[in-house]
C-alpha cells in the first residue's frame, strides 16, 4: 500500500538535524542486540548530525541523499553512493523510515527512487547494500524488492570500540545485478 501524501526529494543542508535524528532513533529501535545499550543510549545523535551535516554540505556527484516528507515534515530518507564497488556496484548506505509510517509503502518509494537516480547517474547497472542478520524485517523488506543475499560477514564494531559489539553479530550483502529489478513485487 503507497501512503498517501508522501513527497520525495533531494535532501538539502538544512535536512541535517531532522535526519539525524530520525536515524538515531531508527537504530536505538532496531540495531538494539548488536550495537550494546551503551553505544546506542549515548552520543548516536550527535555521532549522526555530524556525519550528516558533513555529507549534505558537501553533496557531489558522487551520491545521493533523497527525503520522505509529509505535511508533519521527515518520513524517511534514503542514501546511495554511485558506483561504489566494481563488483556490486552502487551502495545504498541508509534507508530508514519513521517508526508510524512504516509498512505504508514510503520504503519502496524510497528504495525505487535510489536506484532510479542510479540508472539515470551512475556508470554501472549494480546495486547493493548491507542489512544486520537480526533485523528480519528490513530484510522481508529487500527480498519483497528483489534482491538477492550473496554475502554474510561480522559488523565492525561502530567507532572500532569492540564493546559496542554485543557477541559477534553478523551483516548480509542483498544485491541487485540490475537496478532494474530493484522494485516491489507483488505479494
Ligand atoms: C525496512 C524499512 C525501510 C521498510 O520500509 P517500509 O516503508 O516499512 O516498507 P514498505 O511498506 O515499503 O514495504 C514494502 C514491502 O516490503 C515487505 N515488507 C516490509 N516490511 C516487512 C516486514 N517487517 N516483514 C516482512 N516483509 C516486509 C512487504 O512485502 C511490503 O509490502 P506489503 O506491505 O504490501 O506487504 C523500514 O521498516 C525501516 O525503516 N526499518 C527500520 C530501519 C531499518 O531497518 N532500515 C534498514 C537498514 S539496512
Amino acid at each position: 500500500m503507497i501512503s498517501p501524501a508522501v513527497r520525495l526529494r533531494p535532501a538539502r543542508p538544512d535536512d541535517a538535524e531532522p535526519v539525524a535524528q530520525l536515524h538515531a532513533r531508527s537504530w536505538r529501535l532496531h540495531y538494539r542486540g548488536a550495537y550494546s545499550d551503551a553505544y546506542l543510549d549515548g552520543d548516536v545523535v550527535a555521532d549522526r548530525l555530524a556525519v550528516w551535516s558533513a555529507r549534505l554540505a558537501e553533496a557531489g556527484p558522487g551520491a545521493e541523499t533523497f527525503v520522505a516528507e509529509d505535511d508533519g515534515g521527515l518520513v524517511g530518507f534514503v542514501h546511495v553512493v554511485f558506483d561504489h564497488d566494481e563488483r556490486w556496484g552502487s551502495l545504498v548506505d541508509n534507508l530508514h523510515v519513521a517508526q508510524e509510517r512504516r509498512r505504508g509503502g514510503v520504503g519502496a518509494l524510497l528504495l525505487t527512487r535510489a536506484a532510479e537516480a542510479v540508472a539515470e547517474r551512475a556508470a554501472g547497472r549494480g546495486l547493493y547494500l548491507w542489512v544486520q542478520e537480526q533485523n528480519t524485517a528490513a530484510r522481508g523488506f529487500y527480498r519483497a524488492m528483489g534482491g538477492a543475499q550473496v554475502e554474510t560477514v561480522a559488523i565492525a564494531p561502530p567507532g572500532g570500540v569492540p564493546e559496542w559489539l554485543n557477541g559477534s553479530p553478523r551483516k548480509l550483502q542483498m544485491a541487485w545485478e540490475d537496478v532494474k529489478s530493484c522494485e516491489a513485487r507483488v505479494s
